[in-house]
């Protein structure tokens, strides 16, 4: 089972580039589908999970063209099969995607219903809801959701709860149905906006991405188009706490300074230098950081996939802080794991309240899901001694080549398989 094994202590400094957003370009890609000519999309991130929805866009019967590692042509006119395999929302949750593509373009869909996973339950009421609105017939049985329309009308819909999901599977079906389509309430992720950018590049008719309230006035047809995913604010902060925690230096390069207005808000917030450029924006911890509080929400607020990250750099500066996840119902289950490397995190419901100590200690510990992977990453690279990183595959399904971009920062950090391997990264850094 792979590994990463890292030395802390190094100031990490230098430059990274940042790649295409994993949430976007997910979506984006059952987006493809959608026309009948080929849609070719850039910029893609080169992770596990984008090649699983490729895989589930193949397996439906969708043309997918490999141009590059960051570059796909995809042409949905040979689709035959409205049914995707419960294997591949079994693996990543967002194949729910081709739920609201494949009912949007041929009135018709099946999906297997996702199960929870590592950070809470993770219901699709809403995207259920968004569908039945929208005149289709939606069944669940035996695990399979099954969706089915003569024509599907455009309605008006209010989402009881901001989701991102919801709000862009309901997009997707309503770009194709007759008439107009309000969602109010929407989620106004920059993946969201992307997402709606997209489909309107391919003839939709969609204004409002972005607020609470998108209008949609449905379209008969889809076409090609070229498209390009925007850069990951996700990947970019995880980068930026990481200036943070090793007290380094860190520019994130090919970035939208204005997707991560909330994130440098807090970095500076707790004492770093935050100077932002056109596509760029430079993360300097120089002086000792302290305490704050903060609170996860729907954007333009702190995101929550960076809470984990954001409890990491608070468990080692000065004073108490209290992070509170107001999204996800079980997101801190990577506390235990902190804990043994010395934090000092009292957990009370959907609140962690942060001690700071001085440093962490190296220990192993074990990823238990993607964003709180990165987090112990992040705790590694600062604690004094070595860390051994397990189930680094969860990382791995969002972090394109994070252990090569560590290492070009300075980090002393490797992937390992085997005894042996440790033993030599255990010598070499000695
Ligand atoms: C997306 O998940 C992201 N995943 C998540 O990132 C991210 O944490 C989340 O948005 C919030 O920003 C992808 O885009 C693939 P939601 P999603 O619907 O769409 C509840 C990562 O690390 N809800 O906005 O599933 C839900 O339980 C992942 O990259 C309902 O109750 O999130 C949650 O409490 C982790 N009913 C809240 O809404 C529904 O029908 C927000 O969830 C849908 C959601």
């Amino acid at each position: 089972m792979e590994q990463y094994i890292i030395k802390g202590g190094n100031p990490l400094v230098g430059e990274v580039e940042i790649g295409g957003a994993k949430n976007a370009a997910l979506a984006i890609l059952a987006t493809a589908i959608m026309a009948d000519e080929t849609v070719t999309i850039e910029n893609l991130p080169n992770v596990r999970d984008i090649n699983v929805m490729l895989e589930a866009i193949k397996g439906i019967g969708g043309k997918v063209d490999r141009i590059d590692v960051h570059t796909v042509k995809i042409n949905g006119a040979m689709i035959r099969d409205l049914s995707v395999d419960y294997e591949y929302i079994k693996k990543i949750r967002a194949s729910y995607y081709l739920l609201g593509a494949l009912l949007g373009k041929y009135k018709k869909a099946e999906v297997a219903l996702p199960g929870g996973c590592d950070i809470g339950s993770r219901p699709i009421d809403l995207h259920l809801k968004g569908f039945r609105a929208l005149g289709a017939k939606v069944d669940i049985q035996h695990g399979l959701i099954s969706a089915e329309a003569e024509e599907l009308q455009g309605t008006h819909i209010y989402l009881d709860k901001v989701s991102v999901g919801a709000t862009i599977n309901i997009m997707m079906a309503a770009a194709m149905a007759k008439g107009k389509t309000t969602i109010e309430n929407a989620a106004k992720e920059p993946h969201v906006v992307d997402v709606a950018n997209c489909l309107n590049s391919m003839g939709a008719n969609i204004r409002g991405a972005g607020t609470d309230v998108i209008r949609i006035s449905g379209v008969e047809k889809l076409h090609k188009t070229e498209y390009s995913i925007i850069p990951d604010q996700i990947e970019a902060g995880t980068f930026m706490f990481a200036a943070a925690a090793t007290r380094g230096d860190i520019t994130v390069k090919n970035v939208i300074p204005k997707h991560l207005e909330a994130i440098s808000a807090k970095l500076v917030e707790i004492g770093c230098e935050v100077k932002e450029l056109d596509d760029a924006v430079r993360v300097v911890a120089s002086k000792p950081l302290h305490h704050t509080q903060v609170t996860t929400l729907p954007y333009p607020g702190f995101p929550t996939d960076m809470q984990p990250q954001m409890s990491v750099v608070l468990g080692i500066s000065e004073g108490t802080s209290t992070v509170t996840e107001s999204i996800f119902e079980n997101r801190f289950k990577y506390v235990d794991e902190l804990t043994r490397m010395g934090a000092s995190i009292k957990v009370e419901s959907n609140i962690a309240i942060v001690t700071g100590v001085g440093n962490y200690t190296g220990a192993q510990v074990s990823a238990p899901d993607l964003r709180a992977g990165a987090a112990l990453v992040i705790a590694g690279l600062s604690a004094e001694g070595i860390t051994i990183i397990d189930d680094i595959y969860y990382i791995e399904r969002g972090y394109e080549g994070f252990d090569e971009k560590l290492a070009q920062l300075g980090a002393q950090i490797q992937k390992v398989t085997t005894e042996k391997e440790i033993t030599k990264f255990k010598l070499k850094v000695s």
